[in-house]
Order: C-alpha cells, then sequence, then structure tokens
C-alpha cells in the first residue's frame, strides 16, 4: 500500500552503518528525511550519497535528520563508504539502512516491480517531528536527486508548518510567499504585519515572516 500524504511514516527497527535504530526513537524530535538508492557501488548512488554527506551541515540547520536505505546489508554500506568519500570529498556521516530483508522497502513501497524486482527506486519521505509524511518522491534509477530542491522543498514545509502561508512556482527562500487561503483579509492584516499585496482575491502576496 502506497503511502500517501499525511499518513503516520511506518515505524521499523533496522541495522545501520551507526548501530542498530527504532526509526520513530532515531528520529526524535527533528525532522527526518529517508531516502532509498538503489544499490551500492554503483555511479548514481555515489555521487547522491556523497553529495548528500557534503551538506549536512545545511540539514542540521533544518534540525533535519538524514538516512538512507538499500537492499544490501551493512558490511557492504561500510565497504562503499571509503568510495562515497573518495568521490565527493566527505566522509559519510548519517547511518545507511541495511535492508537485506526488504522490511523498510515494503513498509515503504519503495520496490516497484515494473522498474526493477530486486532493488529500491530512488525515494524520498520527507517526515515531521509530528511522524506524519509531509513529502513523497520518487525517482529512477537513471536519475540523481537534487540536494538544492530537497532543501526548498524542507524550508517550504517548516515555513508552512509554522505560519499559514503556501509557497508558490519556483520559490526560493528570501522570496515572497502566499497568504494562507483560509485567512480573511483582516486576518492577514494581523497575522502578517508587513503587509500584503493582492493580485486576485485567492492569490495575495506578503513577503516571508520569518525574516
Ligand atoms: C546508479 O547508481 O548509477 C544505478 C544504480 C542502479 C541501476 C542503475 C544505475
Amino acid at each position: 500500500m502506497a503511502i500517501r500524504l499525511g499518513d503516520e511514516a511506518p515505524n521499523f527497527t533496522a541495522d545501520t552503518t551507526d548501530g542498530p535504530i527504532d526509526f520513530h526513537q532515531w528520529l526524535g524530535d527533528s525532522w527526518g528525511i529517508l531516502f532509498s538508492h538503489p544499490a551500492d557501488f554503483t555511479p548514481v548512488c555515489t555521487t547522491e550519497l556523497g553529495g548528500f554527506a557534503k551538506r549536512k551541515a545545511e540539514f542540521d540547520q533544518r534540525n533535519t535528520k538524514l538516512i538512507a536505505v538499500s537492499v544490501d546489508p551493512v558490511e557492504s554500506h561500510d565497504r562503499w563508504k571509503g568510495d562515497i568519500a573518495d568521490v565527493s570529498g566527505s566522509a559519510l556521516n548519517f547511518p545507511i539502512i541495511g535492508d537485506e530483508g526488504r522490511t523498510v522497502a515494503g513498509l515503504y513501497d519503495m520496490i516497484h516491480p515494473n522498474a526493477s524486482d530486486t532493488t529500491t527506486v530512488r525515494s524520498v519521505f520527507i517526515i515531521g517531528p509530528d511522524k506524519k509524511v509531509k513529502l513523497t518522491l520518487t525517482y529512477p534509477a537513471s536519475t540523481g536527486r537534487n540536494v538544492d530542491e530537497i532543501l526548498r522543498v524542507l524550508d517550504s514545509l517548516q515555513l508552512s508548518a509554522a505560519y499559514p502561508v503556501a509557497t508558490p512556482l519556483d520559490w526560493r527562500p528570501g522570496e515572497d510567499v502566499i497568504v494562507g487561503a483560509k485567512l480573511t483579509d483582516a486576518e492577514a492584516t494581523e497575522r502578517f504585519p508587513k503587509g500584503f499585496t493582492t493580485v486576485k482575491p485567492y492569490l495575495r502576496y506578503t513577503p516571508q515572516p520569518n525574516q
């Protein structure tokens, strides 16, 4: 059964490169990003794991933990770490789950048999501190993910969790945001002291409220 936005992120226990975890306990009060890759010692995956490791500080700043998963065992992930560091210049600094029993892959529907019936696709799940799924993305094995886009959507999710706002097409942090549709103009005036601009009655922009 596919996981939908707003569902509770399934909990599991697993072995990882940082030792055994209970997923919900490991998340604690943080946001979390669980992402799968098809296989260790493959080119796109090596660039991805290294790319996320290199930019982990940007996820830390957003109170967000990273955790990767594939159906390879922890022993394979451990051997692969050296290549990730060689290629990216950054040591692996977050856990990778060894999911050879496919427990996590099954819970999160990460194996798409018409793509590959033996390996996980490139799934991304962003999970909030309430353990609810806030975003899902699925890429094929041939396309590496984009860290900038994942940080951008994380910023949007965290902003709309804190304020009654949405973010428009191609929004980048610092740009104006959209006043939540449920707010009346009077409520928007009270909520957003910097004011707002009405383009259509249903499209009102206000400066990013936490800047
Ligand atoms: C890769 O990471 O390059 C890859 C992994 C599995 C299938 C195809 C490509």
